[in-house]
């Protein structure tokens, strides 16, 4: 039995499906931006930001050290640990090499406007660090529904943003909404996605698919003419995305539990098989599972 748990979580915490084995470690709390009107993630009253001091993560990582032994994976929570400016940043890595040297990956949530203050160099030298991943929510490639949503980023500030990542070394996952757009906007939506992708051809790529848990009334203040996508019509976008990406090698996944239907492959190798799933799902196939709205959640 240990005194304290080795983390002091304030949830809710969050983290993409594919760091569901690693160890989070909450650096920050909440998100630095937090204006995005679709996004209810860090909205309640606890999870207003705060960077946590060195001295707090240090005692952290030495408890899970304790705890835990062989950590292999660390995901830096929550909304956007790279908000940190990279002395920090430094430090975190350098501590985690000195108590947890058997740690092969660290990732994070990235947005764009974080790396503007950081160059190629600093982040190389993150990379070196052991810092492997970024996971950079793009949502969506096209200026006027980011503009919509309040994202505060813009096809080219995300396009600069995950180019700089690949020059530094390390790996990009971005993630698209699929029905961001709403009805009237999911054609340029997806096109333009697509066109991000192609643009920066990101190591992994994940469509979710837009869901609230609570309201939508702070993203139809901001998008009046929002009006959300049929199941039908989400899939139909999923078409006009995956049949505009022109991918070297590009893990995608539309694993999320936010999905209803469920794809994955290497783009554009497995282009086809997609779009037969679509296809199929569209014509309603029986083989073709999608997943029931009570088992969505994000
Ligand atoms: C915890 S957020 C952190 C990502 C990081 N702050 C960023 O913006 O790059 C993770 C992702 O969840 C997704 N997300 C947030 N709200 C969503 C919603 N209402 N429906 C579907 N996906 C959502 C977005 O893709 C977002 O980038
Ligand atoms: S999507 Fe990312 S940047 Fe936007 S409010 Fe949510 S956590 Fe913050």
């Amino acid at each position: 039995m240990f005194a304290y748990p080795p983390v002091n979580y304030i949830e809710p915490v969050f983290r993409p499906p594919s760091e569901a084995n690693s160890l989070i470690l909450q650096v920050t709390n909440g998100c630095s931006w937090n204006n995005c009107t679709f996004c209810e993630m860090y909205t309640a009253p606890q999870k207003k930001f705060r960077p946590k001091s060195q001295s707090e993560i240090e005692e952290e990582i030495k408890r899970c050290s304790a705890a835990l032994g062989n950590v292999r994976r660390i995901f830096l929570a929550d909304g956007d640990a790279m908000a940190l400016s990279f002395k920090r940043l430094k430090e975190i890595l350098l501590a985690i090499r000195k108590y947890l040297p058997t740690v092969s990956r660290v990732s994070s949530y990235c947005l764009p406007r974080n790396l503007k203050n950081k160059s190629v160099e600093e982040l190389a030298e993150l990379h070196d660090l052991g810092l492997n991943l970024l996971y950079v929510g793009a949502e969506s490639g096209n200026d006027f529904v980011l503009q919509a949503v309040e994202k505060g980023e813009s096809f080219r500030t995300t396009a600069d943003a995950l180019i700089k990542i690949k020059q530094s070394g390390i790996k990009s996952s971005v993630m698209i909404i699929n029905g961001l757009g709403g009805v009237t906007h999911s054609e340029q939506h997806a096109i333009d996605s697509a066109r991000l992708a192609n643009e920066v051809q990101p190591d992994y790529l994940a469509t979710l698919v837009l869901y609230f848990q609570h309201t939508d009334q702070r993203l139809l203040e901001s998008y009046p003419e929002f009006k959300m996508s049929s199941q039908r019509q989400l899939i139909e976008e999923m078409r006009i995305f995956i049949s505009h990406l022109e991918l070297k090698k590009t893990i995608f996944r539309s694993d999320h539990a936010s999905n209803y239907l469920v794809l994955k492959g290497v783009l554009n190798k497995d282009k086809d098989k997609l779009l037969q799933m679509i296809e199929g799902a569209l014509n309603q196939d029986s083989s073709i599972f999608l997943r029931s709205e009570s088992l969505r959640g994000l």
